[in-house]
């Protein structure tokens, strides 16, 4: 069988928490496309060329630490460049494909990577919401880094992935959205389940 959950939406919004929640409800695998984008734009910070490194990825490249602000940074600036997008594709749509279910998580899944799974979600909240929770995650790792510089980062990858020309941030017209601002965690995989539920 499968079955494909596209979650898409805009930095810290949660979908990675309701990605993993929702994977584990079903039993199905998980897929965070970020960290792809991630991990291409760790190799860049180390002088490696963004397409050749989007070509030449390997599950080696996604070990080490790739959820820091600056490697955020650098995979925005990696994911407006058209072939490090497709040079990520057919990975993304067989894990999509694979039997048993799959939950992607990512900016493009739905409008994009997989058109045709029959649910989408695009998980959202308010910038400051969204740049608090990642303060939090950021200050429990021991990052040095403020709420101030933290709402910045935020609102410049929000707008870099909005404004790009290839697959830009936004909900597919399909999509479900789920506001998270004044949501629990609990009641935020709650809905995104009862969406799910409502639609096998
Ligand atoms: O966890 P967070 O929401 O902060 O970011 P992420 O999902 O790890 O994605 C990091 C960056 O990769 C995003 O800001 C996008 O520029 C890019 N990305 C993308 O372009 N397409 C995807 N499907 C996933 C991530």
């Amino acid at each position: 069988m499968t079955f494909t959950i596209a979650i898409d939406g805009p930095a810290a919004a949660g979908k990675g928490t309701i990605s993993k929640a929702v994977a584990a409800h079903f039993g199905f695998a998980h897929l965070d496309t970020g960290l792809l984008y991630r991990a291409v734009g760790a190799k860049t910070l180390r002088g490696t060329d963004p397409i050749e490194a989007a070509k030449s990825l390997t599950a080696e490249d996604m070990v080490g630490d790739l959820r820091t602000p600056e490697v955020a940074q650098a995979a925005s600036k990696v994911a407006v460049i058209a072939e490090v997008r497709a040079a990520l594709v057919a990975f993304q749509r067989s894990f999509a494909a694979r039997d048993g279910g799959a939950v992607l998580d990512g900016r493009d899944i739905g409008t994009v990577i997989c058109p045709d799974a029959p649910v989408k979600l695009f998980v959202t909240a308010s910038a400051e919401v969204r740049a608090e929770r990642r303060f939090l995650e950021l200050s429990q790792k021991g990052l040095p880094d403020t709420r101030e510089q933290v709402l910045a980062d935020v609102i410049t990858r929000d707008e870099r992935d909005r404004e790009r020309s290839e697959a830009p941030l936004k909900p597919a017209t399909d999509a479900v959205i789920i506001d998270t601002s004044d949501l629990s965690i609990e009641a935020a995989v709650a809905k995104a389940i009862a969406q799910i539920d409502a639609r096998r």
